[in-house]
């Protein structure tokens, strides 16, 4: 490792996103000695709890227990760790999380120190305010990692901003967006502004239409109560699809410097206007036709009668030269048929009627993000054999079959190295965040007031009945597609 920080704190470190995501990811890093071998990770959090229960508590979501590296790491990985119990808004817990972090500053020689606030929203500030006046030092480094959510809208996303500002400045605060993370998604750039087949023909004159998908399989199941609050264009549209959208629609950046390529992402975002409520497509999943799987309203977390939307679906415009005209059509939605997220770059018809039974010859570029990373791309072929039949088949780059060799890492732990690291190009700015929230601010309030109509699909289906409409109305359906 190459960066100077030892000491990390995790606040809200029995919940469950440090349970199930960062203490894996840090663990993994340490695992595959990406992080130096005396890290110490502090964890803070409300409940009392004697440090054996803590340890035994982090371990759970840990693989391969069983196998002797792994076992071996994991034991010394938890003789560094520690815990403090203390509330979010008193400084007396604050000060105790000091105390351990000295005393391991002491043991270690470091000064630097990375804070990762894995907590609800309502208690971003007062912990960011708590850490900046009790634990924030002026001898090294201080980094603060932050979760999702980010507000709800525009004003209250501000208001966050705000209140942030005096405390933590830009550089410092690294805001997670987990999608950014992900190899296919850091693959977008790659793929765009290195392989001239591509980069000549990234525009309007020769794509037609552009297609988001992110689809899942299970439905809130117990997550009732966070979601609702939400709904899925603020749980994964505005921010991961939007994000994928960024990379896929910016024009190249003047270098890779983390401002340099944000400052293209957001004059992307300026150019797109708030999403029209005609544009946009919603829906619930109820329960599953064969009856076995329950709809959204019979999660016990979910209030009676909720109108919010598991299913969304809304096409964006870029308003530039590059993209004027072409639809970005974005799906998204849980208790669907699939577990997927591609990209789907769909370029114009080739034109000319060469080859008979051939009328609308068109290639389609595919990214999936997951399940199984792949780029394929769909294009005619004659078809084998003594006639001059044609096919379309495709050229097809299957991460598993081509990198036998390379495993892919967890998001969490590629962006836990970049802020370990101090590379911000990965983590949202407070300007990406703000012109994303004014697109989709709009729509959101008047879906909040139940003006939008949301359409019932049953669970395990391929989503609302009216989805392939909307998408021809756009855009262009292949059988696949929807
Ligand atoms: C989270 C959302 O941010 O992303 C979840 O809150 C969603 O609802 C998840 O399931 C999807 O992430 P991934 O990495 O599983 O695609």
């Amino acid at each position: 490792p190459n960066f100077t920080i030892v000491g990390m704190s995790l606040l809200g470190a029995s919940g469950d996103l440090a349970k199930k995501k960062t203490f894996p990811a840090l663990f993994g890093l340490y695992l595959q000695g990406y992080l130096p071998a005396n890290t110490r990770i502090i964890g803070y959090a409300r409940t009392k709890m004697d440090r054996a229960d803590y340890l035994n508590r982090i371990s759970q979501h840990i693989k391969n227990k069983n196998t002797p590296k792994v076992k071996t790491t994991l034991d010394q990985f938890l003789v560094q760790s520690s815990y403090v119990a203390g509330v979010y808004d008193k400084d007396d817990g604050f000060q105790r999380l000091e105390q351990e972090i000295r005393r391991v500053e002491i043991e270690t020689g470091a000064k630097d120190r990375l804070f990762y606030m894995a907590l609800p929203p309502s208690v971003f500030i007062p912990v960011a305010n708590g850490l900046k006046k009790n634990c924030y030092t002026n001898k090294g480094i201080n980094r603060l990692i932050i979760e999702k959510p980010f507000g709800m809208d525009l004003e209250s996303s501000r208001k966050l901003s705000d209140a942030l500002a005096p405390l933590w400045r830009e550089d410092e605060i690294y805001r997670i967006d987990h999608y950014l993370g992900k190899e296919m998604v850091k693959n977008i750039m790659v793929l765009r502004f290195t392989n001239m087949m591509f980069s000549s023909c990234w525009d309007k004159d020769h794509i037609e239409n552009i297609q988001i998908t992110f689809k899942e399989k299970i439905g809130t199941e117990g997550r009732g109560g966070y979601f609702d609050e939400f709904g899925i264009m603020r749980d994964v549209m505005q921010n991961h699809l939007f994000q994928v959208l960024s990379l896929i629609a910016m024009e190249p950046p003047a270098s890779m410097s983390a401002e340099v390529i944000r400052d293209e992402k957001v004059k992307v975002l300026r150019a797109i206007e708030p999403v029209r409520e005609s544009e946009v497509l919603l829906g619930q999943y109820g329960p599953s036709e064969d009856g076995v799987h329950p709809g959204y309203l019979d999660d016990e977390t979910v209030p009676q009668g909720s109108k919010t939307a598991t299913f969304a679906a809304a096409t964006f415009y870029v308003n530039n030269r590059r993209w004027q005209g072409v639809p970005f059509i974005i799906k998204c939605g849980k208790a669907l048929d699939q577990q997927k997220v591609d990209i789907r770059v769909q370029f114009k018809e080739h034109g000319g009627n060469l080859f008979p039974g051939l009328s609308n010859a068109r290639n389609e570029l595919v990214i999936r993000v997951q399940p199984e990373e792949a780029v394929y791309l769909k294009m005619t072929q004659k078809l084998p054999g003594l006639g001059m039949n044609t096919v379309m088949t495709d050229l097809d780059l299957s991460y598993a079959s081509r990198f036998t060799q390379l495993a892919i890492p967890e998001a969490y732990e590629a962006l836990i190295l970049d802020a370990l690291n101090g590379e911000q190009s990965n983590f949202v700015r407070k300007d990406e965040l703000d012109e994303a929230w004014r697109i989709f601010t709009p729509v959101l309030h008047k879906i909040d007031r139940g003006l939008v109509p949301v359409e019932i699909y049953p669970y395990g289906s391929r989503g609302p009945r009216s989805l392939p409409d909307f998408i021809r109305r756009f855009g262009y359906e292949r059988g696949s597609m929807a």
